[in-house]
């Protein structure tokens, strides 16, 4: 059996306090091979270089969430890139532009988002993406940031079909976690189907997003096998066969050195 390779999850996240270190060290038996805990506040680079540095499987990824966007300044994109450049760290973000939270700094979004493109293609690695109904913004930045010069994966991936292939276009990967096993996610459920495998990476984002039979609980990548189920289902494929294929993708996307199949 294959493990499973979670691309994006916040383990330092308060949610995790009770029981962190259990619960990471729970991983490994159930099937969880590496974990990528991604940045989400300004005080997260911190606490995700810790993590990396605690637990071989534990990687990172650098940058500076769309909803922490205001009042940002260069200062703090120089401590992205210092992380950026820790030999654990695999990705530039979450990085992106948030609508549904924050609608009256949209040009402070798209301002930062640009610049962590750049600092991405600047240290030669690919971007992980956060875009919640934003999707043409989203989309434009991308274009005029040059972000297919980065590469990387549209995280928690959540528009149509049509969205889904234009993002494919620009050669990124689409983020797909527990959002996927909820009864009303038939637009989603869809667009699963129709991605071909070799362009899907697993996720949980924990501690939110809990896949049935957890959902509305706190999440964490045990929970992963659910999602895989129900790719698994929807693409007529064996669950290893998702495993599999995603966590080549993974490889694939996230090469550095540190990383061991
Ligand atoms: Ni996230």
């Amino acid at each position: 059996m294959s493990l499973i390779f979670e691309t994006h999850a916040h383990y330092d996240d308060d949610a995790f306090d009770e029981d962190r270190d259990s619960l990471l060290l729970s991983m490994k038996d159930a099937g969880i091979g590496e974990i990528i805990n991604v940045c989400a506040s300004p005080e997260s680079l911190k606490t995700t270089k810790a993590l990396m540095e605690k637990y071989d499987f534990v990687y990172g990824a650098a940058g500076i969430h769309p909803s922490d966007a205001r009042g940002l300044n260069d200062d703090f994109i120089e401590e992205v890139r210092a992380l950026s450049r820790h030999k654990k760290c695999l990705a530039v973000g979450e990085i992106g532009l948030d609508y549904y939270w924050d609608k009256d700094n949209k040009d402070e979004q798209k301002k930062w988002f640009g610049r962590q493109i750049e600092l991405a293609k600047e240290e030669k690695l690919p971007v992980i993406i956060h875009s919640r109904d934003a999707a043409a913004d989203t989309l434009s930045c991308m274009k005029d940031f040059g972000a297919k010069d980065a590469g990387g994966v549209v995280h928690c991936f959540s528009y149509e079909k049509e969205m889904a292939r234009e993002f494919m276009n620009l050669g990124f990967y689409l983020g797909i976690g527990g959002v996927v096993t909820f009864k009303n996610s038939r637009k989603l459920k869809e667009t699963a189907a129709y991605m071909p495998l070799d362009r899907i990476l697993l996720e949980t984002d924990s501690p939110y997003l809990a896949p049935v039979p957890y959902r509305g609980k706190r999440n964490c990548s045990l929970y992963l096998p659910y999602v895989v189920k129900e790719i698994a289902a929807l693409k007529g494929v064996s669950e290893e066969e998702v495993i599999e294929t995603t966590r080549a993708n993974a490889l694939r996307l996230f090469v550095k050195s540190g990383i061991k199949e």
